[in-house]
């Protein structure tokens, strides 16, 4: 609640109106639960209770149905992350080619461990399962860049390039 208990509103008119050119793309308006969500958490920073409210008025579903949907996929977040989220795979591919020593330098380089964000709210990290990416094992995504073939070094100059805001 802001000043005197009006509700402050965290859904910019910008983010509406792309709300309504991407339902206007979907022949049903359900089928664009998924974009409306990334579209809102790429500018809100997580999925909050306010933006699965607004999705689901829109697409005429209930809450608990897009809810749902949030479950099914990775990159959804439903509580605040880092500006970078670094999502290390550590199956079976990856594991074989090093995975397993790339999430502990990584938990040692940001000084995290799994689902945690760093107190500066620039990183944050998880264990993911498989990202697709096999053939470049050991694989991390960072937002929406791959990263692949990864050594200690290499996600050591990454962190070094995201912190000098390089992206
Ligand atoms: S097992 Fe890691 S990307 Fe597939």
């Amino acid at each position: 609640m802001g000043f005197r208990g009006q509700k402050i509103e965290m859904i910019s008119d910008a983010l509406k109106s792309k709300f309504d050119q991407v339902i206007a793309h979907y022949p049903s308006k359900r089928s664009a639960i998924v974009p409306l969500l990334v579209f809102g958490q790429d500018e809100i920073g997580h999925v909050s209770g306010e933006l699965v409210e607004e999705i689901a008025r829109r697409v005429e579903v209930r809450p608990i149905e897009v809810e749902e949907t949030i479950g099914f996929y990775s990159m959804l977040h439903r509580r605040p992350i880092g500006k970078h989220n670094f999502q290390v795979c550590t199956n079976v591919s990856c594991m074989l080619r090093g995975a397993e020593e790339i999430m502990a330098h990584c938990e040692r380089r940001l000084g995290i461990g799994h689902k945690q964000t760093t107190a500066d709210g620039l990183f944050s990290l998880e264990e993911v399962e498989c990202l697709g990416a096999c053939c470049g094992a050991p694989a991390m995504q960072v937002n929406y860049d791959f990263y692949e073939n990864l050594t200690p070094e290499k996600v050591d100059a990454l962190i070094a390039r995201l912190k000098k805001g390089g992206a």
